[in-house]
């Protein structure tokens, strides 16, 4: 059995009941409860923001991680740090001075972690790797839960794990999109560190089971 770690999304739980199935993530096997905060512009969706995130973080013992699919995040490192998160996963593609958010993100008391959309490539992190405690890599395209997983998410993995040991690193992989017990499998083959599940999850008859299932694969 591997030893990575599995961070249920709660973008697809139930809003009417967050605190039931915040308790139940916290009596299941999950390491980390992931956190998708959209603005409607870098993604062309909306879901939560900082209220929800602050409420969560005293209902809960797991360690926040926040994936932030906004325009500008270095605006919000702070309000980030001061609602609880563990790590602040920033993307790519949205930080024009990435290397300062990173060491803001640092600074602020949390792990600091890029995230790459699915066309991103793995080689724009050659410079600023030895800086992350994390890669996250989207294996959809950011803004909805629920959608098909990417294929080529499984070699970007792989390529990335090659780079990260090429380097001598102990940067963690996580992937988020369209994981289940087959494209989980096969993404932790490759080398992720960190599996994110949504859809599959809280659309599962026995969530805590379906988190067990993917602990163990
Ligand atoms: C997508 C989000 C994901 C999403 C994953 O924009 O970043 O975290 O909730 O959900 P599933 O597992 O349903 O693809
Ligand atoms: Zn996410």
């Amino acid at each position: 059995m591997n030893h990575h770690l599995i961070a249920p999304s709660i973008l697809s739980a139930n809003f009417l009941d967050l605190r039931k199935d915040v308790e139940m993530l916290d009596n299941s096997e999950a390491d980390w409860i992931h956190l998708d905060i959209m603005d409607g512009v870098f993604v062309p969706n909306i879901s939560f923001g900082f209220p929800v995130i602050n409420s969560l973080q005293y209902i809960t013992d797991k360690p926040l991680d926040v994936h932030l699919m906004i325009v500008q995040p270095e605006k919000f490192v702070l309000e980030v740090a001061r609602v609880g998160a563990y790590v602040m996963n920033v993307h790519y593609e949205a930080c024009v001075h990435l290397h300062r958010v990173i060491e803001e993100i640092k600074k602020a008391g949390m792990k600091a972690a890029v995230t790459l959309n699915p066309h991103t490539p793995i080689a724009l992190l050659e410079d600023i790797l030895h800086e992350l405690d994390m890669v996250l890599l989207m294996s959809v395209n950011p803004g909805f839960g629920g959608q098909h997983f990417i294929d080529h998410s499984i070699k970007k993995v792989s390529a990335l794990k090659e780079m990260i040991v090429k380097k001598n690193l102990s940067t963690l992989i996580e992937v988020d999109g369209g994981i289940n017990l087959e494209t989980g499998k096969r993404l932790i083959n490759a080398g992720a560190d960190v599996l994110v599940a949504g859809n599959f999850v809280f659309s599962s008859e026995n969530p805590i089971e379906t988190i067990h299932r993917l602990k163990s694969l």
